[in-house]
């Protein structure tokens, strides 16, 4: 049986080993990783799966970022991800289960923006299971390349400006 437990319960030294494992050690040149630099995961967000003998499959953390427009109305939101489970755990429904998990939390997040998800993803994946789409994300703009039909985003209220996503850096609570 895989248990789903808060991120924060789980030594930093191992998460950062499954990414690499999960991503290539490369993974850190992603234009994802410069979207959020400098800012602190989102708790209430941000889950572990572990096996029956403590042994860690896969982690979600989420970020907080704003959408600075144009017009110079700042949008806060959460960029979701990485989503990264072991090379030999995959195609066994853990990525979904963590998905779901995050998901199931949203309803009741006190960070700002939690109500609007991005993220750079497969939309093969993360259209197909939980609803992202490139809709309303055809003006942003990231520090860094990437492919539009992977800038995917949920919610009732993302919004379609033209605009910089970045970090946002919060207070501690
Ligand atoms: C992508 C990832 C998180 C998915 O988690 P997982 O536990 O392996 O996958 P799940 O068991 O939840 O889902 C399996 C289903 O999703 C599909 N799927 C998995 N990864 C996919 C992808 N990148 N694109 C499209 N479909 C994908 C599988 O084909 C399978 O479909 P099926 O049920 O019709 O056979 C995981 O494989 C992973 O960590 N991969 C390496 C890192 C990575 O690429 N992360 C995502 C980058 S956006």
């Amino acid at each position: 049986m895989i248990a789903l437990v808060p991120l924060a319960n789980v030594e930093s030294a191992a998460v950062e080993a499954l990414l690499d494992r999960a991503f290539g050690p490369d993974r850190h040149l992603r234009t994802a990783y410069r979207v959020r630099a400098g800012t602190m995961a989102i708790a209430e967000l941000s889950f572990a799966a572990l096996a029956e003998d403590g042994a860690l499959l896969g982690t979600i953390q989420c970020w907080p970022v704003t959408l600075a427009c144009d017009s110079g109305a700042l949008v806060p939101m959460v960029m979701v991800g990485p989503v990264a489970v072991s090379p030999e755990h995959q195609q066994q429904g853990i990525g979904r289960m963590l998905m779901e998990r995050m998901l199931d939390a949203v309803p009741g997040c006190a960070s700002e923006g939690c109500q609007t998800l991005m993220l750079v993803g497969d939309p093969e994946y993360y259209g197909r299971f939980f609803g992202f789409t490139p809709d309303r994300t055809g003006q942003w703009r990231l520090p860094g390349s990437f492919e539009p039909r992977r800038l995917l985003a949920r919610g009732d209220v993302v919004p379609d400006c033209a605009g910089m996503l970045g970090a946002r850096v919060r207070q501690a609570a």
